[in-house]
C-alpha cells in the first residue's frame, strides 16, 4: 500500500508538469492562458502555483500515463482517470479545465482542482477522496505559505484557490484555503500547529458570512485567536483586489479585520434602523445572546458596558438578561 501511494504521488507530480506544459507551451493552452491573464494571474503566480491546463481530450493524460508504464487501474483509484461503465476503459477525468494542483504539507501533488473556462457546471471539478487525498485534513497552499505564516505568526484563511492566489499577488503570502467545504477540526489543529492567530477572509455573501461564523467557532475551540476580515457588497477577495487594488486590500480588508465579537456586532447592525424601538430591541437581544456565549468574564463585562453606554440602559438589567440567556442556552 505504501508503494501504491508513492506511485500515485508520482503520477500526480508528472501530470501536474504535463498540465503546466499544456498551459504554457501549446496552442490549446493559449485560450486558458488568456483567460488567466485577463483575471490578473501573472507569470510569477502561474509558476509558483504550478497552474496548468487539461486539454480538451479524452485520452491525453491516459496515454501519457500509459507511456510511462503506470497502472491505469491505480491512476483511476488515484482519481486521475475515469473508467467507462460498459467496458471499463479508462479516460481522462479532467478535460478542458484550468488545473490547480493541490499539495500535501510537504509540497507533493496529491490532488487537483479543475476550473471550467468561463461559466458552466460544475465550475470546479475536484479530485475525489483517495488514499492520498483527504479533503478535511488538507489546506490548499499550506507548504507555500508556511514560511510567511510562521514569520507573521498569522495565517489568512480563504475559501478557494483563486482568492489565495490573488492575495499572494497582493503580498499576502500567508494564505491557505479550505476547498469548498467547511473548515474541519483537523484543519483548525493543523493551523494551530503553525500559527497562534488566523484571519478569516471568506466571500462577503451570506453563505460566506455564515461559513466564517462556523469556522471561527471551530478555530476558537482549537485555541486559535481569530479575526474576521470583511469586504463590501458580496465581493470575494479576488473580486475586491480586481476592483480596488492590492494596497486597499491590505489596508482596508486584512489590516482592518475585526475580532469575532466586533464583527458580529456590526453584522447584526447591518440593515437595521436602531432608532426603531422594535429593531433596536432585536439587535440588543442578538448581541446579548452572543455575549452569553463568551467564556471570558472580562470580555463579557466589556461588551455589556458597551451596550449599556450606547443605548443608555442599566448595566444591572443587561447583566441580568445575559445571565438568563446563558442559562437558557445550556
Ligand atoms: N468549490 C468547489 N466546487 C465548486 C465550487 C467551489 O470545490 N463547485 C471550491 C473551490 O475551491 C473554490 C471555492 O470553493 O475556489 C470557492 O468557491 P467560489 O466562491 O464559488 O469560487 P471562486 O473561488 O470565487 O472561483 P472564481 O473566482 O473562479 O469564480
Ligand atoms: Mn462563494
Ligand atoms: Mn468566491
Ligand atoms: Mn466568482
Ligand atoms: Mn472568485
Amino acid at each position: 500500500a505504501a508503494d501504491n501511494k508513492a506511485v500515485m504521488t508520482e503520477a500526480h507530480e508528472l501530470l501536474a508538469k504535463l498540465y503546466h506544459h499544456y498551459l504554457l507551451n501549446t496552442e490549446q493552452g493559449l485560450k486558458a492562458l488568456e483567460y488567466l491573464k485577463n483575471r490578473g494571474f501573472t507569470d510569477e503566480v502561474i509558476t509558483r502555483f504550478q497552474i496548468g491546463f487539461a486539454p480538451d481530450s479524452w485520452d491525453a493524460a491516459t496515454n501519457f500515463l500509459k507511456r510511462r508504464n503506470f497502472s491505469l487501474d491505480l491512476c483511476e483509484k488515484a482519481g486521475l482517470l475515469g473508467k467507462r461503465d460498459f467496458d471499463g476503459k479508462p479516460f481522462d477525468r479532467f478535460r478542458s479545465r484550468i488545473m490547480f494542483p493541490i499539495w500535501d504539507r510537504n509540497g507533493k501533488v496529491i490532488a487537483f482542482g479543475g476550473r471550467i473556462l468561463g461559466s458552466g457546471e460544475p465550475k470546479y471539478l475536484n479530485s475525489p477522496e483517495t488514499m492520498l487525498f483527504n479533503k478535511g485534513n488538507n489546506l490548499y497552499a499550506l507548504h507555500l505559505s508556511r514560511p510567511q505564516m510562521r514569520k507573521k505568526e498569522q495565517a489568512v484563511l480563504f475559501e478557494g484557490y483563486v482568492d489565495t492566489i490573488a492575495a499572494w499577488r497582493a503580498g499576502v503570502e500567508n494564505g491557505v484555503a479550505t476547498l469548498g467545504t467547511s473548515l474541519t477540526e483537523e484543519q483548525a489543529k493543523l493551523l494551530k500547529r503553525n500559527v497562534p492567530s488566523v484571519v478569516i477572509c471568506y466571500d462577503s455573501d451570506n453563505a460566506g458570512v455564515e461559513a466564517a461564523f462556523r469556522a471561527s467557532a471551530i478555530l476558537q475551540k482549537a485555541g486559535v485567536n481569530v479575526r474576521i476580515a470583511q469586504m463590501p457588497d458580496g465581493l470575494d477577495p479576488d473580486d475586491y483586489i480586481q476592483k480596488f487594488g492590492t494596497e486597499k486590500f491590505n489596508r482596508d480588508v486584512i489590516g482592518a479585520s475585526l475580532t469575532v465579537m466586533a464583527f458580529k456586532i456590526q453584522y447584526f447592525r447591518r440593515g437595521k434602523n436602531l432608532n426603531d424601538e422594535g429593531e433596536r430591541m432585536l439587535y440588543i437581544e442578538e448581541v446579548i445572546k452572543e455575549i452569553s456565549r463568551l467564556s471570558n468574564a472580562v470580555e463579557k463585562d466589556h461588551y455589556l458596558r458597551q451596550l449599556s453606554d450606547e443605548f443608555n440602559l442599566s448595566l444591572e438589567a443587561l447583566k441580568q438578561q445575559q445571565y438568563l440567556t446563558a442559562k437558557q442556552q445550556k
